[in-house]
């Protein structure tokens, strides 16, 4: 396998499959089948979820709310997410821990970095909630910060788009793909991978950045088994 760590990122909307609001039951129990097959090859599996199938603080902001407002019910909306996302791989008969950034005890565990990488190489999966726990910071930027911090290999940032193109696939026909790309050039190409804040967290930490379609059938394990799926955002 070509990781051993990875901390997975999910998007909030992905999570909505076809719908236009909250969770696909369905959705989520192929994203715990995918994560079960890669925990069964014994990569050690940290998961960030987004929250925007609930709440995100930039919208609550356009229709006049305070952004911290925001940004705190967008971080909740993350806890749910996670959640329901440690209940559908305990129901693949995975072990998991949610642990979050903000303390709700009675919920889940805090964040504490010794404790996940314990729960990590005992095999259990680990969901990270409430993403930084600081407002104006996005989950992409809290999944970053956390894969450095437990050492992860890479972060897969699975999308709903097979990797970087040239220009947006989903409206320029002539788009090409990148099978890799230094983090020099999506900045000079300006194309967007994550926010700035994330991406040259990522970069300084010389953490590589994969993006890939997640919602493809057995893509996760494909990639991690060195198949060359998605786009890698490395310093090479
Ligand atoms: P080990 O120390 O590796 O055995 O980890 P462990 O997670 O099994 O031990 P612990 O006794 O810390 O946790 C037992 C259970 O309690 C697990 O399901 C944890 O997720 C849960 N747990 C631990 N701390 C908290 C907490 O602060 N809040 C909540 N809600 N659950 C917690």
């Amino acid at each position: 396998m070509k990781y051993k760590r990875i901390l997975l990122k999910l998007s909030g909307e992905a999570l909505m499959g076809e719908r236009q609001y909250g969770i696909d039951p369905q959705r989520l129990k192929e994203y715990a089948q995918e994560i079960k097959e890669v925990v069964a090859k014994n990569i050690e599996v940290a998961i960030v979820i987004g929250g925007g199938n609930i709440f995100r603080g930039v919208a609550g902001e356009l229709n006049g709310m305070d952004r911290v407002q925001g940004d705190h019910m967008g971080m909740l909306a993350t806890c749910i997410n996670g959640l329901a996302l440690q209940s559908a791989l305990e129901d693949e008969g995975l072990q998991t821990r949610l642990q979050t950034a903000i303390e709700i005890k009675e919920i889940a565990e805090p964040y504490i970095k010794r404790k996940a990488n314990r729960h990590l190489e005992k095999g259990r999966v680990v969901i990270f909630g409430a993403g930084t726990g600081n407002p104006y910071f996005t989950t992409d930027t809290a999944a970053v910060l956390r894969a450095i911090e437990i050492n992860a290999d890479a972060i897969l940032k699975g999308t709903r788009v097979d990797g970087i193109y040239t220009s947006d696939p989903e409206k320029d026909k002539n788009a090409t793909k990148f099978h890799s790309i230094t983090f020099k050039d999506v900045i000079e190409k300006g194309l967007k991978v994550m926010d700035m804040t994330a991406f040259t967290l990522s970069e300084e930490n010389e953490l590589p950045i994969i993006v890939f379609d997640m919602n493809k059938t057995g893509n996760l394990l494909k990639l991690l088994s060195g198949e060359q799926i998605g786009t890698v955002v490395n310093n090479q």
